[in-house]
């Protein structure tokens, strides 16, 4: 029986410790930018690149993140200080996270606020009976709404901030709990009711036939992105987490089940949307981000019109799912900014909550608002959530990762690094020198050329 700890500021439990990191990489980012990006970038020779970078880079540097927050335990800061041995001039690596939680909850409250207000909707029983082009008219006249959105998206970091203020124990790991296995056996009933769908095996097709004509240089870097962003990776979002994991987790494991669980996520996901898809006659798998708000509340409809239980409840179960799977990463965006002004700041954790949660708020709503009245304000020519999804999966998740990478990889002591991993030589950890190989060398040096290729230095692949 494993022991619990009586400091309620960390995961109470090994079990815990996985389900909270798993929470934060499960999210809207497998159910809905996985399909979404999979959809438009060609399907399977999207998916094993992917899947590649997952490996390959994702997972080490979820566990650099791990070993950086454990061996640190109190803040991210405080960890990089600690980790370097004492030298105060790495502390300002602590700011990213901070930076990186508004950034992204922001917009990523905006897409949340969405599945909200749809799973009120299938609640209410609202999408009976609607037709194809009532779907997109639905959806174009909420989104680019001024208010409703922007109320739902408030409501949703309300909630999030509520569970973060709780504080570690009893708001993020017990959430994490309760939430994570209903997730899952949410997602086995849809993907079972979805392959039993007509033409689901075009969707599997489009899923597992790769056809790697499709791949460009830009299909590599959103690749590297999708599998950075799925995983949580780059931001330390993961390292504000492993503060609070107990000195007896095994961070190599770990990082690969929570991997594993992420991948299988993102996986099953397309399972339950692509066959879906495929089911009607003229809807296209690439049909971008309305693809979750469009395409899928008409299939729902269209496949079980005659049974209209059934669409009843696939929706709402399908809704509740996705608010589920993004309430388990914003608290985790949350996490990221309020540890800091608590810690750091000394604020109580419930105001450190409110105040993260109120600036999101606002910034939340402009890029609610560039779907709507918005739509034309431009900075570097992107609207504010393009902009706020660009600045995050394509700039500071694949720099943050290579600056931590080279960071324990080159600066930090060997002996501290190989302790951490090593639970201080109590663990055999095999693939320990796989890992130091790909943080010293492989993954810096991968992220490097797919940037430097996307800004033309050099270029391996030709668009189409
Ligand atoms: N990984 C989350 C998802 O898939 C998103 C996320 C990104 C969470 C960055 C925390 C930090 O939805």
């Amino acid at each position: 029986m494993e022991k619990k700890t009586s400091n309620t500021n960390i995961f109470a439990s090994k079990v815990g410790a996985i389900l909270a990191a798993a929470g934060s990489a499960v999210g809207l980012g497998n159910v809905w930018r996985f399909p979404t990006e999979t959809g438009e970038h060609g399907g399977a020779a999207f998916i094993l690149i992917y899947v590649l970078f997952m490996l390959l880079l994702g997972v080490p540097i979820m566990v650099t993140e791990f070993a950086i927050g454990r061996h640190g335990g109190s803040d991210v800061s405080g960890a990089f200080e600690k980790m370097s041995g004492g030298r105060k001039g790495w502390r300002w690596m602590g700011l990213i996270p901070v930076v990186s939680g508004f950034l992204v909850l922001s917009y990523y409250a905006v897409v949340a606020g969405w599945t909200l207000y749809y799973a009120y909707v299938a609640l209410m029983n609202g999408f009976a009976g609607k037709t194809a082009e009532e779907f997109q008219t639905d959806f174009e006249a909420f989104s680019s709404d001024s208010l409703s959105p922007v109320f739902w998206t408030v409501l949703i970091i309300a909630m999030t901030c509520g569970i973060v203020a709780l504080g570690v124990q009893r708001g993020i790991e017990r959430g994490s709990k309760i939430m994570m296995p209903m997730l899952f056996i949410f997602i086995i009933v849809l993907v079972g009711c979805s392959l039993s769908l007509p033409n689901a095996h075009l969707g599997l097709q489009f899923l597992f036939h790769p056809d790697f004509s499709k791949v460009t240089s830009s299909v590599i870097l959103s690749a590297m992105g999708q599998a950075f962003f799925s995983l949580s990776v780059g931001l330390g979002c993961l390292c504000t987490y492993a503060c609070y994991f107990r000195k007896d987790v095994d961070l190599m494991k770990d990082g690969l089940s929570v991997a594993s669980i992420d991948t299988l996520v993102a996986l099953l996901s397309g399972l339950i949307i692509f066959p879906a898809v495929y089911s009607i006659p003229g809807l296209q798998p690439d049909a971008g981000p309305s693809l979750v708000f469009i395409t899928l509340p008409n299939v729902f409809q269209q496949v079980f019109g005659n049974i209209p239980v059934l669409a009843y409840l696939f929706s709402l179960i399908f809704y509740l799912l996705l608010v589920m799977a993004a309430l388990t990463s914003s608290i985790s965006m949350l996490e990221m900014s309020a540890a800091y002004f608590h810690k750091n700041l000394r604020l109580p954790r419930p105001l450190a909550a409110v105040v993260v949660s109120l600036v999101c708020m606002l910034l939340a709503t402009f890029c609610s608002w560039s779907f709507g009245d918005w739509k034309d304000v431009k900075i570097f020519d992107m609207n504010f959530f393009d902009l706020f999804d660009f600045l995050v999966a394509k700039l500071i998740m694949p720099i943050g990762g290579m600056l931590m990478c080279i960071f324990l990889g080159w600066v930090v002591d060997e002996k501290v690094l190989r302790a951490e991993m090593t639970n201080n030589g109590t663990l055999r950890s095999p693939l320990y020198p796989t890992y130091r190989f790909i943080i010293r060398y492989l993954a810096p040096l991968c992220i490097f050329l797919i940037f430097a290729n996307e800004l033309g230095l050099f270029n391996f692949f030709t668009e189409a």
